[in-house]
This record gives structure tokens, C-alpha cells and sequence, in this order.
């Protein structure tokens, strides 16, 4: 048997790592997905070696996850219950494609990975791999796994070589990407606690973030981010960027209660400055360019499109068909959103586009004012006909 399993260097995935050697008599070959989290991948490698590996392969996927991802969530304005711009979500469906191209060079029999069956994950892998790959197997051994506490867990990896790091992060959760940063376990647990300060490493505290504001100017071509103050970036490069720039201003700390796929509340916890204000300065800037009808329309799809990503359907044809619609809507959300950073506080002080919709001469109620008043007052006339036809038969007491 042989088969290819998305490992990230945790205690989860190298338990399972071993456990599909020990138990199974697998022969893995461990996957390592850079979606631009920190640490050092090579280490990660070593690792897999170290626990038996019989080869790794290491994928930069950083620059498709944001192109492909990221930046088509954003374009749908979507955010799951408006809040969170699902890093881990749409992870979860890239690194599947990933595994299935690797099992179908290594001829693999089957993909795995490290989830437990109570979260999210295990669904966005099944769902990606049943609708590339409708035959292949995907197993989630930390499901079958007779050992089903921590504690035990913890003492199993140990007893088999695996170095567990005895850190106070092992008190939280953590899945990473360049997309953004979900913690959770932990202290966080109890709803009658405020947030441990510790928990955040990517942002300071607003209370500690610098007394000046600073600026940046976001520049769109057909809604994607292209630049920050007129340099041209890639797209991977522009998100670390604004992560870092935002993370100093204590920009884009995020905590809601969340209603996972399984039903269950769940408090979660991100950190995701690029996100964040890439997300209010591209909505912004659709505010500016796109009428009033395509905007409705929009706002009614962007919640529909967020479930889907959130609960795994990112290969579904709904979501494929969103995302066509959203993307068509980008052709001219083309021009630059300026965004102030301040002690938590992103907002909008500065917005320029070739394609505003925006017409100072009609918006004004100066001198410069040209619209047509005339017009106006017919428009009022036959706007409040029906209303006044109904009433002379209806007879609308006052009061
Ligand atoms: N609640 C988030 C989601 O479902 C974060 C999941 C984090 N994943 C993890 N393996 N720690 O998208």
C-alpha cells in the first residue's frame, strides 16, 4: 500500500504519519504544502524522514493559493457570517488537488490526512478529492484512532520517537497560511474569559501599536490587488507586505462565534491584517465603480459563495458558476483605495478610479450643481402615482 499524506510537522499529522506505517503497513510518502506559513519547511522534511517517510515532497503553492483562492473570495466579497476570510477554508481544497496530482505520479493507492472528525477539515478534503478524483480513497486515521484523548496521544508519539514540543503553544491550535492565522483550544475554550494576549503573534495589541497612523494606497486592476503605494507587487509578496504593515497597527484581529459544518458553536480566533483590509478597500472600491443593481446582487451572493467555500464545496458547480459571476463583475473595479492603519482602525481616506461612477457635478449641492431639477420634480410625480391612485380608493385615515 501506498499513500501520500498532507503533513504538516504537528503532532497530529506525525502521529498519523507513523501510525499508517506501524498499524497499516503503508508505505507514505509525506506532502508539505507551502501556503506561506512560517517555519521552516526543510525542517519539516527532516522530520518526515526522521518518522519514516519513504519521501517528501515539498509544494510551493503560495502564489495559486492567493490568485486562485484568496483573491476570488475577495472579488465575491465573500466572508463567512461577514466575518472571517476563511484562510484555513480554502487551504484545505488546494492542498487536496495537490495530494491527488502527487498519489497520481507516485501511483498511490490512497491520500490521508490529520484531521479529527470534529472540525471543518475532514470535510473540505473529502469534498475537493470526491469531486477530482470520485474513486480515490481518503483516509482520516485520526478518526479510527483507538487513542482519542491528548494525553495519550501525546504519550503514543512519544513512545514512537516522535518529538512532541512541550512549549506552552501546545496549549492552542494553530493552522497558518499567508492568508491569515486561525487559533484555536485552549484558554480560548471558556467564553467567559477575554482573549489571552498571547494567543496573537502576527499583530500587537492596539494599545501598544504606534501613536501615528500610517497610510497605504492599494492600487486594483479588475479586482485584484496589484500594488501598494504605486509599486507593483505579486501577489504573494503585496499580502506579506500588507500582513506586516497592518500586523504593526494591531489590524485585523478577529474573534466570533462561529457555527462550523457539524453544527457545532465554536469561539474562533484569526489574525488576518492583509485580508482584512484587502477586503474593505476592494469593497470600497466597487462602492465607487459598480451600479447600484450589480452591487444588490452582489451583496445577496457573497454569503451564498462564503458557505460553500466554508464548508468544503470549492469544486462544486455553484460555486464555480459564483465565482464566474463575480469575476465578470470585476472588469472595471480597476483604481486606488487608500487606507489609514491606526491603533486597530483601518479606514478609507482617499479613493481614485478612472471608472467611478461617482459624478461630483451631480452629487454636489453647490454651485457647480447640474442636475436637472426639473426632471426631478416629474421624476416625484410619477414615482408617488400608484401610492396616490390607491389612496383615492382606500381612503388612508390620517393618523
Ligand atoms: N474555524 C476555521 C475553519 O474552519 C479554522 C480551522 C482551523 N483549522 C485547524 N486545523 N486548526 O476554517
Amino acid at each position: 500500500k501506498k499513500i501520500v499524506l498532507a503533513y504538516s510537522g504537528g503532532l497530529d499529522t506525525s502521529t498519523v504519519l507513523k501510525w499508517l506505517q506501524e498499524d497499516y503497513g503503508a508505505e507514505v510518502i509525506a506532502f508539505i504544502g507551502d501556503l506561506g506559513q512560517p517555519g521552516d519547511l526543510a525542517e519539516t522534511a527532516v522530520k518526515a524522514e526522521r518518522i519514516g517517510a519513504a519521501k517528501v515532497v515539498v509544494s510551493d503553492l503560495r502564489e495559486r493559493f492567493v490568485t486562485d483562492f484568496a483573491f476570488p473570495c475577495m472579488a465575491a466579497n465573500a466572508l463567512y457570517q461577514g466575518r472571517y476570510p476563511m484562510a484555513s477554508s480554502i487551504g484545505r481544497p488546494l492542498l487536496t488537488q495537490e495530494l491527488l496530482r502527487i498519489a497520481d505520479q507516485e501511483g498511490a493507492d490512497a491520500v490521508a490526512h490529520g484531521c479529527s472528525g470534529k472540525g471543518n477539515d475532514q470535510l473540505r478534503f473529502a469534498l475537493a478529492a470526491a469531486a477530482i478524483r470520485p474513486g480515490i480513497t481518503v483516509m482520516q486515521p485520526l478518526l479510527d484512532w483507538p487513542l482519542q484523548n491528548r494525553e495519550d496521544q501525546v504519550a503514543w508519539a512519544r513512545r514512537h520517537g516522535i518529538d512532541v514540543p512541550v512549549t506552552a503553544d501546545a496549549t492552542y491550535s494553530y493552522d497558518e497560511s499567508v492568508w491569515g492565522r486561525s487559533i484555536g483550544c485552549g484558554p480560548i475554550e471558556d467564553l467567559s474569559l477575554p482573549l489571552p494576549e498571547d494567543v496573537f503573534t502576527w499583530t500587537v495589541s492596539p494599545r501598544r501599536a504606534p501613536d501615528e497612523p500610517q497610510r497605504v494606497r492599494i492600487g486594483f486592476e479588475q479586482g485584484r490587488p496589484v500594488s501598494l503605494d504605486d509599486e507593483k507587487l505579486d501577489p504573494v509578496t503585496l499580502t506579506i507586505r500588507l500582513n506586516e504593515l497592518g500586523g504593526r497597527h494591531g489590524v485585523g484581529r478577529i474573534e466570533h462565534i462561529e457555527d462550523k459544518v457539524v453544527g457545532i458553536k465554536s469561539r474562533e480566533i484569526y489574525e488576518t491584517p492583509a485580508a482584512v483590509i484587502l477586503h474593505h478597500a476592494h469593497q470600497d472600491l466597487e462602492e465607487l465603480t459598480l451600479d447600484r443593481d450589480t452591487l444588490e446582487f452582489k451583496r445577496t451572493v457573497a454569503p451564498r459563495y462564503a458557505g460553500l467555500a466554508y464548508a468544503g464545496y470549492w469544486f462544486s458547480p455553484l460555486r464555480r458558476s459564483l465565482a464566474a459571476f463575480a469575476e465578470d463583475t470585476q472588469r472595471y473595479v480597476t483604481g486606488q483605495i487608500e487606507v489609514e492603519l491606526y491603533k486597530g482602525n483601518h479606514r478609507i481616506v482617499g479613493r481614485q478610479s478612472d471608472h467611478a461612477l461617482y459624478d461630483y457635478a451631480l452629487s454636489t449641492y453647490d454651485r457647480q450643481d447640474s442636475f436637472d431639477h426639473e426632471a426631478g420634480r416629474g421624476f416625484t410625480r410619477i414615482a408617488t402615482l400608484p401610492d396616490r391612485i390607491a389612496a383615492k380608493v382606500r381612503h388612508t385615515p390620517v393618523g
